[in-house]
């Protein structure tokens, strides 16, 4: 199995993961998570509201570096180039353009900062993806203005605005590709419902929410305005996080409808509203025509994390659980943070977008928790998953580019420091060194190879695929 000769290969970032951000909303939850010793959760991969998993063991210097990229990033690019990388996907802080509300133009140290990498992407000969909102934004953003806080602010749009435009200016000319939001919808629940990721509220019903779906869609089609008008050529689109959302019982009509259900909300109803325009949210009746939405999107980005079971009650209906795993399943994979590996949901839900939206696709994120140094789960996903790939691009889906998740270990939210996602180790205590795992040299060889026999056949036993 081989791709394309111009098929993007590359891994994703994100700035409040990797970098420093002191303005950032994000830091500020980190600060008091700090100062009222907040560290618990529930489980790995279940946070628990208000709290970062372990971060007191951490030293202040790693939670405010996280990787320290802002020292290294020379380094880091030009070993992910060395791995035949063509392509890297990162995000550019808004809050440190902007650490100050009522500043008009970026601030310079800044500016010059990610102008730096820019020229270090140029050198290494990597294609950059841009993402303007991946989960963090200014923290002054949050100051309640006229009993509104954040993306529902009145004066929102125009703040964000204000930070596309200076992107725009400064870096449209080296960028081509575009990703305006990061998992919207994942902000929307972990932010809004669930209260595991800053605002941390938790509001009871969707309806409540959709004040911010709806502001985070204009957010979006006004930078798709604002970067075409810029260069016409741009690609322009967001992603979204995907899973394969599957019946925990088959035999059960109800967890099956559920199912159906629940990827429609979760997946579906935003993107059908960027091809129509139109936002209709799945069992509430609401419908909003946004303006400037329809058609808003050049590509489809997919991020793909694996398979979640819907397990319904008959007695009360409308109540579900959402498992990660299947626990009674031995041949399941179950990562780190307890999520089911399952390559062949990836595959089906290529398909599933191209041949709802007939757009080319870029997978945008894919990747596992894997801590051990011979990390094996990562290296199977990456094979299996590539092959899935493989086998979509084959069917004639255009998928275009693949960003695995992630280039090295980061801050994973409210996991902290815990969850290593990196085809790099980094032992943070010990001045931030990086090892890469074995499923670097992994994904290097699929890059320059493909994926050959031998190679699929070392991996893709547990799935009885011969
Ligand atoms: C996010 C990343 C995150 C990754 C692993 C995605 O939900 O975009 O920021 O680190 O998944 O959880």
């Amino acid at each position: 199995m081989t791709f394309p000769r111009d098929f993007l290969w590359g891994t994703a970032t994100a700035a409040e993961q990797i970098e420093e951000t002191p303005d950032s909303n994000w830091q500020a939850f980190v600060s008091d998570v700090l100062k009222n010793n907040r560290f618990e959760s529930i489980g790995p991969g279940e946070a628990k509201p208000g709290h970062i998993r372990n971060l007191g063991a951490w030293s202040k210097s790693v939670v405010f570096r996280k990787t320290n990229f802002n020292e290294m990033y020379t380094e880091d690019l030009a070993y992910a180039a060395s791995l035949g990388n063509n392509a890297y996907r990162f995000s550019i802080a808004w809050d440190k353009l902007f650490p100050r509300e009522d500043m008009k133009e970026p601030d310079p140290a800044a500016a010059a900062y990610y102008d730096g990498i820019f020229a270090a992407l140029k050198k290494n000969h990597l294609t950059p993806s841009v993402t303007l909102f991946h989960f963090s934004t200014p923290a002054w953003f949050w100051r309640e203005k006229n009993g509104k806080r954040g993306w529902e602010r009145d004066d929102a749009l125009d703040h964000f605005e204000r930070f596309v435009r200076a992107v725009s200016a400064r870096w449209g000319g080296q960028v081509h590709h575009w990703c305006t939001l990061n998992e919207p919808m994942v902000f929307l629940y972990a932010g809004y419902m669930e209260g595991v990721h800053p605002p941390l509220e938790k509001r009871k019903r969707m309806e409540d929410v959709i004040p911010v779906f709806t502001a985070l869609l204009k957010a979006h089609a006004t930078a798709y305005k604002i970067l075409h008008e810029a260069n016409p050529s741009a690609e322009v689109g967001l992603t979204m996080h995907t899973r394969a959302f599957e019946a925990y019982r088959n035999y059960a009509p109800l967890d099956r409808i559920l199912a159906a259900k629940v990827e429609q909300a979760f997946i579906w109803d935003l993107l059908d509203a960027l091809q129509s325009g139109t936002l209709r949210v799945t069992n509430t009746g609401y419908s909003e025509e946004i303006p400037g939405l329809k058609g808003s999107m050049d590509y489809v980005g997919i991020n793909y994390y694996g398979r979640h079971y819907i397990l319904s009650d008959i007695t009360s209906p409308k109540q579900f659980k959402v498992l990660m795993a299947d626990k009674a399943d031995l041949s399941e994979r179950i990562n780190e943070l307890g999520w089911a590996h399952y390559p062949k949901g990836f595959h089906d839900i290529l398909v599933e977008t191209f041949g709802r939206y007939k757009k080319p696709i870029y997978v945008m994120e894919n990747g596992t928790a894997d801590s051990s140094s011979n990390d094996y789960y990562r290296q199977e996903l990456l094979v299996t998953h590539i092959a899935e790939m493989g086998r979509a691009i084959g069917e004639g889906v255009p998928v275009k580019g693949y960003f695995h998740w992630s280039l090295m270990d980061n801050f994973e939210w409210a996991e902290g420091f815990e969850a290593r996602f990196g085809l790099v180790a980094i032992d943070y205590e010990a001045g931030f060194k990086r090892t890469p795992r074995p499923s670097a040299n992994v994904y290097a060889s699929i890059i320059k190879d493909g994926i050959g026999p031998e190679l699929y056949k070392k991996y893709a036993v547990l799935y009885g695929e011969k």
